[in-house]
């Protein structure tokens, strides 16, 4: 076992918690570079560390997760383009747009297609895409993509903004030159220093890999980032931490969305959607609700009030209040049954709450009932891949990738 000066170090510099994706995976990562610089030993890799900021670089390529996909939890996407079109014809300056970390430029570009399908010209947006992994943002730059980047149910984008090159995708000019990437560590005291406000950022699952003095660092960095009246769109394993760094929630069901907790209800400046109009669940099918069980005396006592919804378990998981909401799925389980909605919901309940164990459990809960749930098979291999099981993970992402295959 490696000494616990590697983890500090990368803790101090980029926020890596150690416990969440793994004490092995920086032993992994750090015997991985031992070998690459052709060392002895972890005494001599520390030594050079202290030497060259460049081989910290190298130190968190290795260790980084940069697990994305197009239209990753799509209501994000969707609640964006509603809540901005108000801005498309008034007139006012391009609208500004951060993801935060872009990873390899899945969600920038996502964010791209969808602005450009809902009929915004480019010249009316700019998006930045940020991360602190070059390498991440060389293949963001590329534009170039394998299967695994398409898990999304509805393809229909890639045919639309894709040519095949061999057997991946090329990205079409046109969305590419909507990015602008950049390297960046958004916990460096520096991070976007005179960056005018974005009127949108995109930052999902990084918080997650951040202890909670670090999450709340970060939370503060965003808040300076974004305009006043603007939007954050977080990870659903994220929406408690920026509800308890003062920020509200924007009550779009499954988007994750949220404003400055001072700044108006975003149902005044813009008309709130109806929820199903945002709600594009990866696998959801339709809610049925049995009919309550008839007593079969007549009582006399109040009926007791009705079990919560689907809608209202999502709802409640949006706005970070977690044990509001892992209560409420309790109830609903106990009086609809366990089906794979609720489970999955449970899950990331369970996931926002740092339970990676009940997540999991609650997960294989979900592929028990329904084997080709794609988001439980996604969550599941992130968890294990936090936990540093890439084997079980990589065996979890490739059964999704032939599964993603079939529909496309
Ligand atoms: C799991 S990906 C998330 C990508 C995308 N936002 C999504 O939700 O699909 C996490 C990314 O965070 C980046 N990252 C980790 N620590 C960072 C930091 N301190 N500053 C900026 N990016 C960071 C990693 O390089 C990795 O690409």
């Amino acid at each position: 076992m490696i000494q616990p000066r590697f983890a500090d170090l990368l803790d101090r510099v980029m926020g890596l918690d150690a416990a969440l994706i793994g004490v092995s995976a920086v032993d992994r990562a750090v015997a991985a570079r031992i070998r690459a610089c052709d060392l002895p030993d972890e005494e001599a890799y520390w030594a050079l560390l202290q030497q060259a900021p460049g081989e910290v670089q190298a130190l968190i390529e290795t260790v980084v997760i940069p697990e994305t996909w197009f239209f990753r939890d799509s209501a994000a996407f969707d609640a964006m383009v509603k809540l901005c079109a108000p801005r498309l014809a008034d007139g006012s300056p391009p609208l500004r747009i951060l993801s935060l970390p872009s990873s390899t430029g899945e969600e920038p570009y996502s964010i791209a297609m969808a602005l450009l399908e809902a009929g915004w010209p480019a010249g009316r947006f700019h998006i930045d895409g940020v991360d602190i992994s070059n390498r991440a943002l060389t293949l963001a730059r590329r534009g170039i993509y394998g299967r695994n980047a398409f898990r999304s149910p509805d393809l229909g984008f890639r045919d639309r903004h894709f040519e095949p090159v061999e057997r991946e995708w090329r990205l079409k000019d046109a969305v590419r030159g909507c990015v602008h990437f950049a390297q960046g560590n958004m916990l460096d005291p520096g991070f976007l220093a005179g960056a005018a406000p974005y009127d949108v950022i995109f930052c999902r699952n990084l918080l997650i890999y951040f202890d909670a003095a670090t999450q709340g660092r970060a939370v503060a960095v965003l808040r300076r980032l974004l305009a006043p009246k603007g939007l954050l769109l977080a990870g659903h394993s994220e929406s408690g931490v920026v509800s308890a760094h003062g920020f509200a929630s924007a009550q779009i069901s499954m988007a994750f969305a949220f404003r400055r907790a001072e700044a108006p209800e975003p149902a005044k400046a813009a008309p709130k959607p109806a929820p199903a109009a945002l709600a594009k669940p990866l696998k959801r099918a339709p809610v049925s609700r049995p009919a309550a069980p008839r007593p079969a005396v007549k009582i006399s006592q109040p009926a007791p009030p009705p079990a919560p919804g689907l809608e209202s378990l999502w709802t409640l998981l949006d706005s970070g209040r977690l044990e509001e909401a892992e209560r409420a799925c309790q109830t609903h389980i106990r009086t609809h049954g366990a089906s794979a909605d609720a489970l999955m919901i449970q899950g990331l309940i369970a996931d926002a709450r740092g339970d990676a164990a009940g997540a999991a459990a609650a997960y294989r809960k979900v592929l028990y009932l329904d084997p080709d749930h794609g988001e439980a098979i996604g969550h599941l291999a992130l968890l294990l891949r936090k936990q540093g099981d890439h084997a079980r993970a990589d065996l979890l992402t490739r059964r999704l990738t032939r599964q993603t295959g079939k529909v496309s």
